[in-house]
């Protein structure tokens, strides 16, 4: 056994390719394992979603050409889409590399973020437009409000939640696959390099959106931490407990009965790293947020790998060790890099998510 092994053994986690009856996980029946675990995340952890409405709707409300020194053109949306309760529209907005179109599609990140600015601290606009990417920005206040209204608001208050049990990651993340659809209409996109990127709670966000819509072809998850990429047995900084007791509108009741009980789950997050196979995962730390636990992100793409090798893919190509500062391990269809610094979406991060859409 070699370093990582005996480590990944220490935290005592639940097997990922083999079904929860047993059987034995192959090539042939991935996908329904992958189905699977999806089924566990959503039972245990996020809630369920209702069903993906049968149309979305784009408005467009504003239009600029030629912005970011005439590299991009930037568009103000509605998107609406009916509801149990009637028509939902939440705003995005589109900022496309002038020249993009039929000839021309671009790789295109869904971004989902903490204020509605274009710019943004967290969003490098012109130097995503100088790599040829296109953004659909969603600002995530305006799909389910980030505090405790009791589901009163925003698109929880579309749906009976006697019916659905989905928390507000759950909803952040349906509200992803509502610009998937957007993007199936138009003429811009290159579908095959479609990514979910967020940071924190958002970065979880990305990842569950990547887990229970195939169509993203990479997750970006920006130190996602707890009920993200870190394994949750064994983790330092924030775990069920402290997560739990903030902020339990992010999640499915169930969650809460975990916390200091994490030894009971029938999942760890290599479950949501792995639901996203054979596509690829980008996760990005810091060495500065503990809160996240650094080595048990990497302990968890470490655990999640499997899921690819069984394609003859490489999985997490990593050494014997935990990471060190400076790491940028991208030789696999699962990339982590550890950055100096603190938690934060930095342009050192999106430079790596750029290479690797
Ligand atoms: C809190 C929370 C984290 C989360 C972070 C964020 O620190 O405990 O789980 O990732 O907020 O979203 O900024």
């Amino acid at each position: 056994m070699n370093k990582i092994e005996a480590m990944l053994a220490e935290r005592q986690l639940p097997e990922l390719l083999r079904f929860a009856d047993g059987r034995a996980v192959t090539k042939e029946n991935f996908e329904a394992r992958r189905l699977e675990m999806v089924d566990i995340l959503c039972r245990e952890v996020y809630g369920y979603a209702p069903p993906a409405p049968d149309r979305v709707t784009a408005t467009v409300l504003k239009c600029k050409e030629k912005e970011f020194a005439g590299k991009g053109r930037v568009r103000e949306l509605s998107l609406s889409f009916p509801t149990d309760r009637g028509e939902f529209a939440f705003p995005v907005t589109e900022i496309l590399p002038t020249g993009a179109g039929a000839d021309a599609r671009c790789p295109v990140f869904v971004f989902i973020n903490f204020r509605p600015e274009v710019p943004d601290r967290y969003f490098p606009t012109e130097e995503i437009l100088d790599a040829g990417c296109g953004v659909v920005r969603i600002y995530y206040n305006d799909v389910a409000f980030d505090g405790e209204d009791h589901f009163a608001g925003g698109i929880a208050a579309m749906y009976d939640r006697t019916r659905y049990s989905w928390g507000k990651l759950r909803m952040w993340a349906f509200a992803m696959s509502r610009v998937m659809d957007y993007l199936q209409t138009v003429d811009y996109a290159d579908l095959s390099r479609v990514a979910a990127v967020g940071h924190s709670r958002l970065g979880k966000t990305a990842l569950l959106a990547a887990a229970t819509d195939t169509r993203f072809a990479m997750a970006c998850a920006n130190c996602s931490g707890c009920a993200g990429d870190a394994l949750t047995r064994g983790k330092a900084g924030e775990r069920v407990k402290q997560i739990y007791d903030r902020f339990p509108y992010w999640f499915c009741e169930n969650y809460g009965k975990y916390a200091e009980k994490e030894a009971q789950m029938p999942f760890d997050q290599h479950f949501l790293l792995a639901a996203i196979a054979p596509r690829r995962v980008a996760l990005g730390t810091a060495v500065e947020d503990i809160w996240a636990d650094p080595a048990s992100q990497y302990l968890s793409a470490c655990a999640a790998s499997p899921a690819w090798t069984l394609f003859d893919q490489k999985g997490f190509a990593h050494p014997d060790r935990l990471p060190v500062p400076g790491d940028c391990l991208d030789g696999g269809m699962l990339a982590y890099h550890l950055r100096e610094g603190t938690h934060f979406l930095s342009r050192a991060d999106w430079h790596r998510y750029l290479c690797l859409l």
